[in-house]
């Protein structure tokens, strides 16, 4: 199988060793991190890891959801491996990112290292795109941040389009241990649930003799939770693009 984009749930850190880690003071729970060579960005992804994947069907599926040539604002874009994709298929986008290391691998395209949260671009975009699950922050401040941002930079009769979990995922996900025919391996491990909605969980990567962990917590947003997060930010869900209850379509409220 060809190297794709490993889920933050195929492969955790800890809960142990976040007892010895800084406490999320808002929401009282630890804090997502991460460990292993390299620059590790704030949420605790590992850029070198980052930068050996590669797409796995995301940018075809993003674009056969917009027109054509759509402007395209895509947050939490890492090393640009979806980026590169969409401009090839005639998209101009501009990629958003916390960590400089990660937007150091982007070339040829316009990047802002900025936190999502804070951003104002003063320009809007025909999609403003929120992939990787970056929505299921166990932080309910944070994520009404995400999409008022999302909110500020859509352009009217734009879409917004989210990644999220299918809300059973965080029921029925169990711990894994994959090898790659390239001799990677991947690790779900320490799974557990803090509350009924939240999930924490260690991925465990390695290439050859390098080894990064990634601890994360995450939230269910069932689709209730989803409208309702929505409607808070003055967006209103629109479909589930494909049918899949993954990838989500939200619209500015009509007037
Ligand atoms: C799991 S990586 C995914 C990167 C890319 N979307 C991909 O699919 O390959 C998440 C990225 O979002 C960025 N990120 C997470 N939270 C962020 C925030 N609050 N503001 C800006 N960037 C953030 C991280 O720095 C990281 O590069």
């Amino acid at each position: 199988m060809a190297e794709t984009y490993a889920r933050r749930l195929e492969e955790p850190a800890s809960l142990s060793e976040t007892s010895v880690h800084e406490v999320e003071p808002m929401t009282n729970l630890p804090k997502n991190y991460g460990t292993g060579p390299g620059p590790i960005t704030a949420d605790g992804c590992a850029v070198d890891y980052y930068a050996t994947l590669t797409p796995n069907g995301e940018p075809e599926r993003i674009h056969g959801a917009i027109p054509p040539g759509a402007s395209i604002l895509e947050l939490g874009a890492g090393t640009g491996r979806i980026t590169h994709r969409l401009v090839e298929l005639d998209h101009e986008v501009v990629a958003v990112d916390q960590s400089p290391e990660m937007l150091a691998h982007i070339v040829g395209v316009e990047t802002v290292c900025s936190s999502i949260e804070t951003l104002q671009l003063g320009r809007r975009f025909d999609l403003v795109l929120l992939m990787s699950f970056v929505i299921e922050t166990a932080d309910d401040q944070q994520r009404g941040a995400f999409l008022a941002t999302c909110r500020r930079h859509v352009s009217d009769g734009g879409s917004v389009v989210l990644q999220r979990h299918p809300p059973e995922w965080y029921d029925a996900i169990e711990p894994i241990e994959r090898r790659l025919d390239d001799g990677r391996t991947f690790r779900l491990r320490d799974l557990s649930r803090p509350a009924p909605d939240l999930l924490a969980a260690t991925t465990e990567y390695t290439i050859g003799d390098r080894r990064w962990t990634h601890f994360f917590i995450s939230k269910r947003l069932d689709d209730e939770q989803l409208e309702a997060a929505l409607a808070r930010a003055d967006l209103v869900l629109a479909e589930f693009i494909d049918g899949d209850r993954e990838w989500v379509r939200a619209i500015p409220r009509p007037l």
